[in-house]
């Protein structure tokens, strides 16, 4: 695929495996993008919280309880919120095993060591700061560990790196810390409201549901504050008849708990 802001009418749509290969693989994990990664996709998404102590780790979920054994190894706790436990604490639970046996030791990354594995599979990252209302200053934390690793390196930012959030004030900040990153907003904001998000955002990316050949056309209309035209990136859709559908209406991405489904019917099509 190409960048994201290379994505325009008559291009098919970028494809990008959520939370790494979410079908495949336990979400979030190393295994979910090095899955991706053997499926061919370029494109992975993530979720970004922090601990208790401070330090970014990519997780979907406000609690752990879901996606590792936390209940199992503190059964004392409580509250199995991410921001309640230290990185030592997080750095034992098994977030693997809940998905399948063969993942059993899977960790919870710390953004940094998932940034260097995207890297190292030459993939491409498109980050959600998720629930950045709960950690403070998130926004600048992230940037310097993507800065840290090179992911800011202007010449190749803009085809390798989306940063999206369903908090519109975080993209506001990253804007403003990082204004060469492209931005999406997830949600799907009246047609009326388009131009507000158009002054900080690259993106908008709705879920599939609300995905009209108005609302695409809308925000085709816009142009976002790197002065392309507004893609739009819609999630998640998993199936051949879905894909051509969205497909059809000209999306610009397409975000897959089975991205090599979505490739595959694009590339029959
Ligand atoms: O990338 C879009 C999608 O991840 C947003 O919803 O809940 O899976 O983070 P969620
Ligand atoms: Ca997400």
């Amino acid at each position: 695929p190409g960048g994201a802001q290379a994505a325009s009418h008559g291009h098919p749509p970028v494809v990008v495996g959520h939370r790494g290969a979410a079908a495949y693989a336990p979400e979030n994990t190393l295994a979910s993008i090095d899955t991706a990664r053997r499926l061919g996709i370029a494109w992975v998404e993530n979720d970004v919280q922090r601990t208790k102590d401070g330090k970014l780790v990519v997780l979907h979920d406000t609690s752990l309880a879901r996606t590792t054994d936390v209940k199992k190894v503190f059964p004392h706790r409580s509250s199995w919120n991410v921001g309640a436990f230290t990185l030592r604490e997080i750095e034992k639970l098994d977030a693997g095993s809940w998905f399948g046996a063969k993942f059993k030791g899977e960790r919870v990354p710390t953004l940094q060591r998932y940034l260097k594995e995207v890297d190292h599979n030459g993939q491409r990252l498109l980050m959600e700061l998720k629930n950045p209302e709960l950690y403070p200053g998130v926004e600048r934390q992230a940037l310097r560990e993507l800065d840290h690793d090179g992911w800011l390196d202007r010449r190749h930012i803009k085809h390798r790196l989306i940063v999206q959030s369903f908090n519109a004030d975080a993209l506001k900040k990253v804007h403003r810390l990082a204004p060469a990153i492209t931005t999406g907003y997830l949600g799907s904001p009246p047609v009326a409201d388009l131009p507000k998000y158009a002054k900080f955002c690259d993106q908008i990316n709705p879920p599939h549901t609300a995905v009209t050949q108005r609302y695409v056309n809308a925000v085709h209309a816009l142009q976002g504050p790197h002065h392309y035209r507004l893609d739009l990136f819609t999630w998640t859709v998993d199936d051949g008849p879905s894909t051509a559908k969205y497909a059809g209406l000209g999306v610009d991405g397409i975000i897959s708990n089975k991205p090599d489904v979505v490739r595959d019917t694009l590339d029959d099509s």
